[in-house]
């Protein structure tokens, strides 16, 4: 676990590389499939956020490259693999538990390929575990070679013995690994990697590395290219996007970045995430305000009301400094919908200290809030804090903060019957295939009758039901 800045070469060296190797391999599972007529498959499990998300997306991405198609499920897959996430122990978990079943299926078939990759790689006890108690995993790599997983792949398939591959920091930025989205119309592009901010419960820091920045002029061809191949609405990535720029020899600012992003003809909408408060600028204020592509939402974590416990956190504001920021936020862009990250239970966290989360959740009136009970992470400044807060006042807190959040969410979404949305549609819906599914600028979900064609396709509904995290509405 390193504190040490890194160096931030860009390079496309490595680049060229496993692309040599993804030719080797894609002749290979040619020639195999030539002889035997059988088509190779992959599947990822992809944990934890965002970012991890994406990362997989550049996964399938080369592996496609490679000739793998993707299976419809586990069981039918040559290769698996985990991208895993240790933010909370309870994402630990889920791996761990699912770790059993892989041994179940390669008990079966010998020749599965198993995979590990992700945050819970980085951690050297989670490594140590993996190799003594699971040794049915075959590869095993981290956070900051992922561009490398063809070369390891070749490497297993050559060998036939465990490869593993971590780093303790970051190398390089590697450019231009192919990637394939989800949605044909919408997309994320990372603009930074790493955080710098070690807030005290979180391991972050810890397994994605130091803060470093892409170059503005890679990130809007990123864009171009997606935008010509038919997106309209990208999320722009990071851990705290206020801060891009600061590690670039050629400063830039978040603001005067979005501003470029938005001049890209064709291109709809324009998301990021996350937002730190302590980074928030009135220069992105006003960019949001000023550009008509920029979706007038907003996700600002809070984490914690008290100022004692913001302290603690190592978060850099106080409750009067996010109460202001959140209220200038809503003067000044009308109609935001603003959501946040809230943890209960943090060391220390006194049953006043609780009411001062519930005080800026009743004064902030948030559209949407993801809610944690704290989490003790082995290697961060928390973990050894003094006042651990039982499991049963966590519980109980957290139970009480939905009690105070759902009327306040359920009261914001109903703010929208009647209107007349703009939504960009996304899928059928998970629960009726009759419904398709669309968000709203503000991020809300409207489910509404209507063909599948119009996947993709922004479209006006007006908003006949509001509940609580869904709307519904009808085409007009
Ligand atoms: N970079 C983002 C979010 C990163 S993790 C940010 O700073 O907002 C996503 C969320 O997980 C955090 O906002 C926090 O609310 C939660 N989280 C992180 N570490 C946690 C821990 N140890 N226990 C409980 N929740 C945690
Ligand atoms: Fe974690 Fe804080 Fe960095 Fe977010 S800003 S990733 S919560 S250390
Ligand atoms: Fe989890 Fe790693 Fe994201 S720890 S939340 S997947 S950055």
């Amino acid at each position: 676990m390193s504190k040490r800045p890194t160096p931030c070469i860009v390079t496309s060296e490595e680049a060229l590389r496993q692309e040599e190797i993804i030719k080797q391999l894609r002749n290979d599972n040619d020639l195999i499939k030539a002889r035997t007529g059988k088509q190779k498959y992959y599947y990822i499990s992809t944990f934890g956020c965002q970012m991890n998300a994406h990362d997989s997306e550049k996964l399938e991405g080369m592996l496609e490259q490679i000739g793998y198609m993707k299976a419809e499920e586990e069981e039918k897959a040559d290769f698996i693999i985990y991208n895993t996430c240790c933010v909370r122990e309870n994402a630990e978990q889920k791996v761990y538990g699912k770790l059993g079943y892989l041994k179940h299926l390669k008990d079966k078939n010998e020749d599965l390929i198993i995979a590990m990759c992700g945050c819970m790689m980085q951690q050297e006890e989670v490594l140590n575990t993996i190799r003594t108690k699971y040794k049915h995993v075959d590869i095993i790599f981290g956070t900051f070679n992922l561009y490398k997983m063809p070369e390891l792949l070749q490497t297993y398939l050559e060998t036939k013995r465990t490869v593993i591959d971590i780093w303790k920091e970051h190398k390089e930025i590697v450019e231009d690994l192919p990637s394939i989205r989800k949605h044909k119309f919408k997309a994320s592009v990372n603009i930074m990697y790493g955080c710098n901010n070690f807030c005290t419960y979180c391991i972050v820091p810890y397994v994605r590395g130091r803060e470093r920045s892409r170059k503005p002029e890679d990130i809007l061809k990123e864009i171009e290219d997606l935008v010509a191949d038919g997106v309209k609405e990208i999320m722009l990535l990071g851990q705290n996007v206020n801060s891009y720029g600061k590690t670039l020899e050629d400063k830039v600012t978040f603001a005067q970045l979005i501003r470029k992003v938005n001049e890209i003809e064709g291109l709809k909408r324009i998301r990021f995430m996350t937002s730190h408060p302590k980074d928030l600028s009135d220069e992105l204020i006003e960019a949001m305000r000023d550009c008509d592509k920029v979706c007038k939402s907003l996700h600002l974590p809070f984490q914690a009301g008290s100022t004692k416990i913001l302290k603690a956190m190592n978060r850099r504001y106080t409750k009067e400094q996010y109460l202001d920021l959140a209220k200038k936020i809503q003067r000044e862009i009308p109609n935001i919908a603003l959501t946040t990250d809230i943890i209960v239970g943090f060391p220390g966290e006194t049953e006043e200290d609780f009411e001062d989360t519930l005080d800026i959740v009743r004064q902030v009136q948030f559209s949407g809030a993801y809610t944690f009970i704290y989490s003790k992470r082995t290697g961060t400044p928390a973990a050894v804090m003094e006042e651990q807060v039982p499991e049963e006042v966590s519980s109980r807190r957290f139970n009480k903060l939905q009690e105070v959040l759902r009327p306040i969410i359920t009261e914001k979404s109903q703010a929208l019957h009647g209107k007349t949305l703009e939504i960009l549609v996304e899928d059928l819906s998970k629960n009726d295939e009759k419904l398709l599914t669309g968000r709203t600028e503000s991020g809300h979900l409207v489910h509404f009758e209507g063909d599948s064609s119009l996947i993709g396709e922004f479209i006006n509904v007006e908003i006949t039901e509001a509940k609580t995290y869904y709307l519904i509405g009808q085409r007009v």
